[in-house]
């Protein structure tokens, strides 16, 4: 089966002109409330990914750089009026960064749009909006962190309590796939918390981060409480990682770089969090609605390009409903509008880089040799920009590489499945070593509920895929991380609990 896929605009429109003066200004890092050039002078180039063209360029942090910052945000830790503040200051200051954050949406969605390629139209109704609503509900969280009194089993007479503090000094390195709403998971949280921030931002999408500081100082954040350092991840990233007065790292990308982070908090065994890859099952039983499995299967893996940690890359299906289903994928594969991330109609935007395109295409080619089909796609889309197909691939089998590997693109890889045994569909969709999401779609209550609790994995969505909500814990089992983002478990992992014991 092939599909023509309708590609909108080889151009898109001009940006505003408030993100086209922010994308030609001297971009600096920001450290202890001050805009400075890298320590060694380096620049990186910033790519657009629907051009090929460099739209700007921020400094190439290093080492020296995380110093700086991290000796900042120690500062404001230990001495600065930060400390001090009441949770309800905090909170307010964090609501206020929601407020302009808000002010400023269209350009933050346009940011986005162009560092990363992602369709300006999902950067303002998901990235900007998810950020703006988890600023405000981590800044509720600041005056409710509490400990509580606990009643000892010594016979002595004691009076002892617990409290919440803030962990410290946090470093957070962030991926490219939503360069605000990565970066927004773990700062508001922290704030929140009244811990201190050195934050590294990918080197793909760096903007988007230096725009938020400026937000951070116009909010009136006092000097060093957050620090953005722009730069490599094998130079900056792994320095801040390794850093000995760094209290906590978190980390989201790859499980590759999340073991390196983790062997590189050895040395001072800060305490770590980790949102790592996923290789998430999507499961359609053969009672199920078919229009909603579609929807939802389709934007498991099309939507951000299938960029997404929780990318639905395992399609299992009932051979019953098989064949409707794979004619469904296939049409919402052509139908998706390609183009430019900046042309408000624009459903699927280029891959994040050259070297991401080239990744996803390697997958593709290597799966076609281990004996899969492309059912759809496959191919790149024109030779400017990063653009490929959304792809379907069909005969796979468990041992392929697109079946057992983070591919992070529009691909998905669908097995039909016979049997009615929900032991086997369960045991082939935990077979991975990654366990992020997972998604099942069925009318049968009992069957849901069962088959949900046990899936191996942090996030189960029933009749739906890609589910994610400010006050709902997010995270992996197995390979795909350590602790829980979102709710009051965000709130657990940036403070450590003290225990005070009074004798009477
Ligand atoms: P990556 O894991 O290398 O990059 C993520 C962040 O880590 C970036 O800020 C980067 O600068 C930083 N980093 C890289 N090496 C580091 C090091 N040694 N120490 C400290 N920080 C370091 O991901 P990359 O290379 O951009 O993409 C490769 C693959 O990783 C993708 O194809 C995808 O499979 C996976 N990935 C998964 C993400 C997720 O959300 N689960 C996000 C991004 C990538
Ligand atoms: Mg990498």
């Amino acid at each position: 089966m092939t599909v023509q896929q309708k590609i909108i605009v080889a151009e898109g429109p001009a940006p505003s002109a408030a993100t086209a003066a922010f994308l030609a200004a001297d971009h600096r890092l920001f450290i202890g409330g001050r805009w400075v050039e890298a320590a060694e002078g380096g620049q990186l180039d910033v790519e657009n990914p629907a051009t090929g063209e460099i739209v700007a360029r921020v400094p190439a942090g290093t080492a020296a750089d995380i110093d700086a910052a991290v000796a900042a945000a120690r500062q404001a830790f230990d001495h600065g009026p930060w400390s001090r503040m009441t949770p309800s200051e905090r909170g307010r200051l964090v609501w206020k960064l929601a407020d302009l954050l808000e002010t400023h949406a269209d350009e933050f969605a346009e940011i986005d749009s162009i560092d990363n390629g992602k369709p300006v139209t999902d950067a303002r109704a998901v990235d900007v909006a998810f950020s703006c609503e988890l600023l405000r509900y981590m800044a509720g969280w600041s005056t409710k962190i509490h400990g509580q009194t606990i009643a000892l089993s010594s016979s002595a007479p004691f009076h002892a309590y617990t409290l919440r503090e803030p962990v410290g000094v946090v470093g957070q390195i962030v991926p490219w796939n939503f360069p605000l709403m990565m970066a927004v998971w773990k700062v508001a949280p922290a704030l929140a918390a009244g811990c201190t921030i050195v934050l590294k931002p990918a080197e793909q999408t760096p903007l988007s981060a230096l725009r938020l500081a400026q937000l951070v100082e116009e909010a009136g954040f006092p000097a060093g409480v957050f620090n953005v350092v722009t730069g490599l991840g094998e130079t900056a990233g792994a320095a801040l990682a390794a850093h000995p007065d760094v209290d906590k790292v978190a980390f989201t990308g790859s499980t590759e770089v999340g073991k390196l982070i983790l062997g590189a908090a050895r040395g001072n065994l800060k305490k770590v969090s980790l949102e790592l890859g996923g290789k998430s099952p999507v499961i359609v039983f053969p009672d199920a609605d078919l229009d909603v499995a579609l929807a939802g299967a389709a934007s498991a893996i099309f939507y951000n390009m299938g960029q997404c940690c929780t990318a639905g890359s395992r399609l299992y299906v009932h051979r019953k409903v098989y064949d409707r289903l794979m004619a469904g994928m296939a049409a919402e594969a052509a139908r998706l509008p390609v183009g430019v991330g900046l042309d408000p109609a624009t459903r699927i935007g280029p891959l994040v880089s050259a070297e991401q395109l080239a990744r996803v295409s390697g997958y593709i080619e290597a799966g076609q040799r281990e004996g899969a089909t492309v059912l759809t796609g496959g191919r790149r889309i024109g030779d400017r920009g990063f653009f490929l197909e959304p792809t379907v691939l069909t005969g796979t089998t468990p041992g392929m590489s697109v079946v057992r590997e983070e591919i992070f693109g529009p691909v998905v890889c669908a097995m039909p499945f016979d049997d009615d045994d929900i032991d086997a569909i369960v045991a082939e969709a935990n077979s991975s070593i990654y366990g992020l999401a997972a998604s099942l779609y069925t009318r049968d209550l009992s069957k849901a509920h069962t088959v949900a609790r046990r899936l191996k994995a942090g996030t189960i969505g029933v009749n739906v895929h890609h589910v994610v909500d400010v006050a709902l814990p997010f995270g992996g089992f197995k390979q795909s991380g350590w602790g829980r983002e979102m709710g009051y478990a965000a709130i657990e992992l940036y403070t450590e609990t003290k225990s005070i014991a009074v004798a009477l």
